[in-house]
């Protein structure tokens, strides 16, 4: 799968592009602060349903724009080819469109994959719980709209649950039957999405980690040992949906009391971790920075071999100004996802950081001020 067309509007700092991308390596190189990363942001957002650094939709349009429109046409082998369009706007929620018809924003998601690799992405080594969560969020929404649509209503009743718990404690929390009816009946609203995210985390760990291990022993020269565990918040949270909806079911049941007094929900996989572990320890509070890298690196190599694994393609590559970070070693295991037929956008501030083998065969262009011109 790769990107014929992108298109931008009043994205970022982009007035208007027209890109014609090449199927292979894109290098886009520019002096700091004129659209890069705006650039690989704007893909990601196609394929992700979020952007790489912004909380809000406001801040990816344009200033004095009103807003903003991003629009892919995605070349796939295995399935048809697909127009994607997201228009944000200042007064109204996004709309998503695929091949001109509006979907609601989960929905859409998973029309292609990207495996993203820029600085921020470290946060899923050494941030908190909750980069890990958003990291499975995003990686699993790819492959699934399933998921993207379990996460969607588990939120939704995590959210109804949340200011039901608040109103009881608030009213000095007195429990009527009829509460304790409506509170079982959002019980089930979260058991019954919340099973399926549990499940489906399980399920992609269990499937990224011989990838991810297998690329860490190669980074390391076998050095070092990655391990991956999910690390649920519902005990004992293996199996199928149905042991899990019991568990998750007996666990509300168990913190019930708990969660009047507190006002809150304190079960569910909004609390959920992703253990990552260099020899056995916590790479996050014990790994070098070096070593932390290694570990980032390798769960890129292995989301490319499980999105090629499941969508027999591999998936577009954006690397934001990674690469002269890198040694020759990692860099090269980088670059061999792109020659191995994946689209790649990569950024850099000049094209000296790139091998000459990777330059004769890429597309370079030059962006500045938001105006990309191709230079060779
Ligand atoms: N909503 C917006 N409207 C207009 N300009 C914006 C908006 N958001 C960000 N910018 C501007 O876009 C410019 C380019 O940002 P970008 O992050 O793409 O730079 P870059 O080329 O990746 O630089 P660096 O090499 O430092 O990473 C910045 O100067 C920023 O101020
Ligand atoms: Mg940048």
């Amino acid at each position: 799968m790769y990107l014929t067309e992108l298109s931008l509007c009043n994205f970022r700092n982009y007035e208007r592009l027209h890109l014609e991308p090449d199927a292979g390596l894109n290098l886009i190189t520019g002096e700091n602060a004129q659209g890069k990363t705006n650039l690989l942001e704007a893909i990601y957002l196609l394929a992700t349903g979020r952007a790489l650094r912004a909380g809000k939709d406001d801040e990816l349009i344009r200033w004095n724009a009103e807003e903003a429109t991003v629009q892919a046409h995605i070349y796939r082998e295995q399935s048809l080819d697909v127009r994607v369009q997201v228009i944000l706007s200042r007064a109204q929620p996004r709309v998503v469109k695929v091949d001109g018809q509006t979907y609601r924003a989960a929905t859409a998601l998973g029309q292609f994959n990207v495996v993203v690799f820029s600085a921020i992405d470290l946060e899923v080594v050494r941030g908190q719980p909750a980069d890990r969560r958003r990291y499975l969020d995003v990686e699993i929404s790819m492959l699934s709209p399933a998921y993207a649509r379990a996460l969607m209503g588990y939120r939704r009743a995590l959210e109804q649950r949340n200011r039901l718990l608040k109103g009881i404690r608030e009213g000095g929390g007195t429990v009527t039957p009829s509460i304790i009816d409506l509170l079982e009946a959002w019980d089930e609203q979260l058991v019954r999405y919340g099973s399926g995210v549990i499940v489906a985390r399980e399920r992609f760990i269990c499937a990224l980690r011989p990838l991810a291990c297998a690329a860490h022993a190669e980074l390391s020269e076998g050095r070092e040992q990655l391990d991956i565990r999910y690390a649920p918040a519902i005990e004992e949270a293996q199996g199928e949906r149905e042991q899990v909806a019991e568990r998750f079911r007996q666990q509300l049941r168990k913190m019930r009391e708990e969660e009047i007094r507190r006002g809150t929900t304190l079960a569910g996989p909004q609390r959920d971790d992703l253990l990552l572990l260099v020899d056995g320890k916590e790479a996050r509070t014990y790994a070098s920075q070096g070593q932390q890298r290694t570990v980032m690196l390798s769960l890129k190599q292995a989301e490319f071999e499980l999105t090629l694994q499941e969508r027999q393609e591999p998936p577009v590559v954006l690397l934001d100004d990674v690469m002269s970070d890198l040694d020759d070693l990692r860099r090269s295991q980088l670059l061999r996802m792109t020659l191995r037929g994946a689209q790649a956008f990569i950024t850099a501030t000049s094209a000296e950081a790139f091998p000459r083998q990777i330059l004769a065969v890429a597309r370079t262009y030059r962006v500045q001020n938001g105006r990309l011109e191709v230079v060779q």
